[in-house]
């Protein structure tokens, strides 16, 4: 069975270094990641330059997008006016974002929660009669960094919105790494039951080093689609207490002993880590990554293999 794994190093990762990388050098990531077999990635937003200096130059990086046919290239947007620069720049997947507290939003977007709600709705329709395809992300749904534990019902709520307006997809995620697999489970349970499995992925942090765990959880839940970030490189700017996203070499390590098919082979992303690593200046790795640097052979084991 098929798990599909979206890669968003090259936004959420990158868009809270301190370092700024070239566009040329965030393509030699991007690059390097479909290389491994990577398939599905959120290559960059269009948001303010002011906001996040590390964005910048999102179309330019678009234009210099190679395999268009078999990856699925995401770009983020936070206003019509991001989705209008996106869909300028050739991009055919648009990542909306509704965070499901009015705090995170004011801080984020500065926009109030309603009317970010409007703005996403506006933007899902909109890309509906222009055959783009609109995704919209849930953040801080399971606690928001400055209002705390988040109710599942807030969460379904939301989701239903998005749902109805016709989003693709409805991605759940703990911006902080806040989440358990408690409350994965609670919250699943009850957003699942108005919306389906189906149109669900997770965005998962390992801030408090729980999100297999919570991946595992989700995927008892009938969850086949989870985001992460080769290395465990991430964090959000604009929420404190954000560290790293999952890693990509944990997610589908654990997800290929399980016998999913990942269509990746964990040992591909070994210098792909370590491509992020001298580009970002960073020391990075998942838990696994000590692990498949001692294996020998690569080769040997089929089970580690994305089959
Ligand atoms: N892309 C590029 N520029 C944008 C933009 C977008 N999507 N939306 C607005 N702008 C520009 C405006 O044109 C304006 O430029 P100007 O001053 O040169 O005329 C400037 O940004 C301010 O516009 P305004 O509508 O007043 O926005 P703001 O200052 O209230 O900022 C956002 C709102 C949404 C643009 C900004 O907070 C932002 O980009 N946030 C993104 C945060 C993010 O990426 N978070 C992580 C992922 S969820
Ligand atoms: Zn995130």
């Amino acid at each position: 069975m098929k798990i599909r794994i979206n890669e968003v190093s090259p936004r959420d990762g990158l868009q809270s270094q301190g370092k700024t990388l070239s566009v040329a050098h965030r393509l030699s990531l991007i690059q390097a990641l479909v290389n491994a077999g990577i398939s599905s990635v959120e290559a960059g937003s269009f948001v303010s330059p002011r906001a996040v200096p590390q964005m910048a130059g999102t179309d330019e990086l678009f234009a210099g997008l190679t395999n268009q046919g078999q990856v699925r290239y995401a770009a983020l947007v936070p206003n019509m006016k991001g989705y209008e620069l996106a869909v300028k720049a050739g991009a055919r997947v648009v990542n909306v974002v509704l965070s499901v507290t009015e705090t995170m939003n004011q801080k984020n977007i500065r926009m109030s929660l309603p009317q970010t709600a409007d703005v996403c709705a506006a933007i899902v329709d909109r890309g509906r009669h222009e055959g783009i395809d609109v995704q919209a992300y849930l953040a801080v749904a399971f606690e928001c960094p400055f209002e705390g534990p988040v109710e599942p019902s807030i969460v379904a709520q939301y989701a239903r919105l998005m749902h109805q307006a016709g989003a693709s997809k409805i991605i759940i995620a703990d911006t902080i790494g806040a989440a358990n697999p408690d409350h994965v489970r609670r919250l699943l349970d009850m957003v699942i039951r108005d919306v389906g499995s189906d149109i669900l992925s997770c965005h998962f942090h390992d801030t408090r080093g729980m999100a297999l765990a919570n991946i595992a959880t989700a995927v008892d839940r009938n969850i086949r689609e989870f985001d992460s970030s080769i290395g465990g490189l991430g964090g959000c700017p604009f929420s404190p207490g954000a560290t790293g996203n999952v890693a990509t070499e944990d997610v589908v390590l654990m997800l290929n002993s399980m016998g999913y098919d990942t269509g990746i082979n964990p040992f591909d992303l070994i210098p792909v880590v370590h491509l992020a690593e001298q580009l970002t200046g960073l020391p990075l790795g998942g838990k696994c990554f000590p692990w498949l640097g001692r294996q020998a052979s690569p080769n040997t084991s089929e089970i580690h293999r994305g089959r």
